[in-house]
């Protein structure tokens, strides 16, 4: 066991969405999925030696026990229970805000690559995203860099690692909570939606083709592929019953006004995850187009992310 290790891993934005799981206990999705792993936001966690027990805070504050013991139980795929006995873990959602944007993802993500090197397990990236998944599924994404593929079948991997020019705007609507969260909202979309067939069939095939248009650098089709991911998955979730409504009246008027971008010939799509704020996809000659629209809505913050390294070690001693 080490002294002390210093994590960090980004925060991640899906381009083609991953919405319900086959299997819940083992996080098995029904469709593959791909995302941008982000500059700017992410978490950085720190698993030091103390003598004063478990502990575990976040954002300075000490968690509450459930949380604590959420921690310390997927510690437990890195480390036997006496060798959990005494242990901090402090981590930090960093960046010009900390309202939580996909802060589950990173937060998982930087837990486990400091837990792989502190308890001296040397597990692959591929044996790492097993786990982190198990945390929350989309983090095993933030452990990879660039453009990030999780299959179906669970192999994780970067697909396109720079060279694209792609940046993230984060539009932060409000700092209100999730109104429920993405777990029961996927289960609720699975049991009941009638759309959520028709999601798996389209997510499939939207796999393929971003894979393609990557692997072209059909810029015009990422954005037009990126959309579609996320307004279809709002859209199984309209139906489901009790009805699942991220969308807010704010969220649709950034959407449409992101939309318009487009007919004035913008790369600007929106794209949106389990709660009311957008992001827009965009690129360095458009960016300054986005921003103006952006504050003409009066959007609470703006956060301007470009692909970045994904889960990486700081410090270890
Ligand atoms: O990682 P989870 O279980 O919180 O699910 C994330 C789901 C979305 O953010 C809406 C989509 C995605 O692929 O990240």
């Amino acid at each position: 066991m080490k002294k002390t290790v210093t994590a960090i891993a980004p925060v991640n934005i899906a381009l083609i969405k991953y919405w319900g799981k086959e299997d819940e206990e083992k996080v098995i999705p029904y469709t593959g999925s791909l995302s941008l792993s982000v500059s700017e936001l992410y978490t950085k966690t720190t698993i030091s030696q103390t003598r004063l027990g478990f502990t575990f805070s976040l954002n300075g504050k000490r968690a509450s026990k459930e949380d604590a013991l959420k921690i310390k139980t997927f510690l437990k795929h890195f480390a036997e229970d006496h060798e959990l006995e005494n242990i901090s873990i402090v981590s930090e959602n960093t960046g010009p805000t900390a309202s939580g944007v996909a802060s589950s993802a990173s937060g998982f993500a930087a837990l486990a690559k400091a837990a792989n090197v502190f308890f001296e397990k040397h597990f692959s990236d591929q044996v790492l995203a097993n786990i982190t998944r198990l945390g929350s599924g989309s983090a095993c994404r933030s452990l990879f860099s660039g453009l990030v593929v999780w299959e179906k079948s669970g192999e994780v991997y970067t697909i396109r690692e720079d060279g694209l020019d792609l940046i993230m705007v984060f539009a932060l609507l409000t700092n209100q909570k999730k109104s429920i969260s993405s777990k029961q909202a996927m289960r609720n979309t699975v049991q009941t939606s009638p759309y959520y067939p028709a999601w798996i069939a389209k997510t499939t095939q939207d796999l393929v083709a971003m894979k393609h248009a990557i692997h072209i650098e059909d810029l015009k089709s990422i954005g037009e592929l990126t959309q579609s991911s996320a307004l279809a998955m709002h859209a199984s979730m309209l139906a489901t019953i009790p009805p699942t409504l991220y969308l807010t009246p704010q969220s649709m008027d950034l959407i449409h006004a992101i939309m318009d971008l487009q007919t004035q010939g913008e790369f600007a799509y929106p794209t949106m995850d389990a709660g009311m704020h957008v992001k827009v996809l965009t690129n360095q000659a458009s960016l300054e187009h986005v921003l103006k629209v952006l504050n003409q809505h009066k959007v609470k913050d703006i956060v301007v992310t470009h692909p970045a390294k994904g889960a990486h070690i700081l410090y270890e001693q």
